[in-house]
């Protein structure tokens, strides 16, 4: 790592760093893993799109595919899942590149595309631009997609912690998203389902927008909304927050006290994977 940081003039590898803690989701990892050895059979060609630490194209090679592109935006994480394809004997059948996936538009389209890129709400990581990208250049059309679906849900939710972050020694910031672990915030409505997607069709910049009124069911303060998503990786199997997904915390400009049987309005709407797109306001 000393060698790395020292070569290419890495002050703090923060992303490479993200992606190999990743390897900690054993149950995530294992449902992929059951994905991946149902649906990859010898001979398949099969992409990893967002490879990381390269995990889930280590799999594929490991299932028998013949050939598994591997490609990720951050060089630093394409060179440690290189490291780790020659560690387990990979190194000829997984091909490797430094590149934003709307750069990537093979001659030969895959039997599988897979992309790991979800978050909460889906409105900061890249899981739907990437895997429309993918539908429409690069999965063959009896191809499999994993995941193939997902479905965002959010929920009002007290979070006093992450929602004065914001205003510390009489100084004031912006307010951001912030992804928080589920024990901080106290849910203060029932989940409302926000939006489905079918990640095999191919949809240019879709707009989320909704306009609910999200009725409390305990007495307490709203900071903001939590954002969370269930998804189809395979036919039954499926991924849920408590597969080690964090929680997406939507903060509101004023907390709002309320009482069990309040309604309050919540007008939200974002393009996925474009945080600055988000629109949010409350009455
Ligand atoms: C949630 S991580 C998943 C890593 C790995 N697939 C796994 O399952 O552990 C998402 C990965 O997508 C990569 N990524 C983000 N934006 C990208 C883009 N525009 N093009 C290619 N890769 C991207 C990140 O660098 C990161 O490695």
């Amino acid at each position: 790592m000393a060698k790395l940081m020292k070569e290419k003039k890495i002050a703090t590898p923060f992303a490479l760093l993200h992606v190999a803690s990743l390897l900690s989701q054993r149950t995530r990892i294992q449902k992929f893993a059951e994905a991946i050895n149902r649906i990859v059979k010898q001979g398949m060609r099969v992409i990893d799109i967002g490879t990381g630490s390269g995990v889930l194209a280590l799999l594929a090679a490991q299932a028998g595919a013949s050939e598994v592109t591997a490609i990720d935006i951050n060089k630093e994480s394409i060179e440690y899942a290189q490291l780790a394809a020659r560690m387990n004997g990979f190194e000829d059948r997984i091909r490797f590149e430094v590149k934003h996936f709307e750069e990537f538009i093979p001659d030969e389209k895959y039997d599988v595309v897979i992309c790991e890129m979800l978050s909460s709400m889906m409105l900061i990581e890249q899981q739907i631009p990437a895997s429309s990208h993918a539908a429409k250049h690069i999965l063959k059309p009896e191809g499999v997609m994993i995941p193939g679906s997902l479905a965002i849900y959010i929920a009002l939710t007290e979070c006093e912690s992450a929602w004065s972050r914001f205003c510390i020694h009489d100084l004031r910031f912006p307010k951001l998203p912030q992804t928080i672990a589920k024990e901080d915030a106290k849910d203060l409505s029932d989940l409302a389902k926000l939006a489905s997607f079918d990640l095999v069709a191919v949809e240019e910049s879709r707009v989320v927008e909704c306009d609910l009124n999200l009725k409390v069911v305990q007495k307490g303060v709203v900071h903001g909304l939590v954002g969370l998503f269930d998804a189809e990786v395979y036919k039954d199997i499926r991924l849920i927050p408590e597969d080690g997904w964090r929680e997406l915390f939507l903060p509101f400009d004023k907390a709002i006290d309320v009482d069990m049987g309040d309604e309050v309005r919540v007008k939200l709407s974002f393009i996925p994977g474009q945080y600055e797109s988000l629109s949010l306001s409350t009455e």
